[in-house]
């Protein structure tokens, strides 16, 4: 379990500890430990769901569909993503999957395991502005889920600014850009987020 006794004082340490986990619940799995991308002192984190086969192999978090998807929408508000953020998950194992399927989503066992190390990559990392992206990422940050009803609105949690926003995942099977569809929405939200960084950015 992860030892809260001694906070770590830097990511590095935090991402040793990780790689070090002993008994991480997909220990037998057979998948890689996959843990962040970006630039670890950028203002805004994004935490994912757990990593996909693509970023199993690569080992960098949203380097599939959804990552490209999650780029483009990052960089139509005007976010680099390799320099103004920092993309991590809830889960740092690809699930395995079960009956034909290549992986799974993570069960409450595995985000509850997995919580303690996304604090601390918080606390370590310290964002002022932190988007959480589908139920997964709401169950682990904010134990609670229900994304249509969370997205677009912001919760202040130890002083920094948490917004739920759909998972790219769910965009690439809603195509829709009429207004209300799930992409508009994600647009509004993304608008709103960069708003708030601004803003922060000028305190
Ligand atoms: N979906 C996620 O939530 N995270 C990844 O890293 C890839 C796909």
């Amino acid at each position: 379990m992860f030892d809260t006794s001694k906070p770590y004082s830097t990511l590095d340490e935090v991402l040793a500890a990780i790689r070090g986990m002993k008994d991480d619940p997909l220990v037998n799995a057979g998948t890689n430990i996959v843990i962040s991308r970006g630039n670890p002192s950028a203002k805004l984190l994004l935490v994912g769901e757990a990593p996909g086969p693509q970023e199993n192999i690569k080992g960098k978090p949203f380097v599939g569909p959804a990552g490209q998807l999650l780029d483009k929408i990052l960089q139509a508000a005007n976010f680099d993503p390799e320099s103004d953020v920092y993309i991590t998950n809830s889960v740092f194992r690809m699930p395995p999957g079960e009956n034909g399927a290549n992986f799974r989503k993570p069960n409450d066992a595995e985000i509850d395991y997995y919580r303690p190390f996304v604090f601390e990559i918080i606390r370590v990392m310290n964002p002022r502005v932190i988007l959480l992206t589908g139920n997964v990422a709401c169950q682990s940050v904010l134990r609670k889920t229900g994304i249509t009803s969370l997205r677009g609105k912001w919760v202040e949690m130890d002083g920094r600014w948490v917004m739920p926003i759909y998972h790219p995942s769910y965009l690439l099977r809603n195509q829709s850009r009429e207004p209300g569809s799930p992409k508009a929405q994600m647009w509004d939200d993304i608008r709103e987020a960069r708003k708030k960084y601004d803003e922060l950015q000028g305190m």
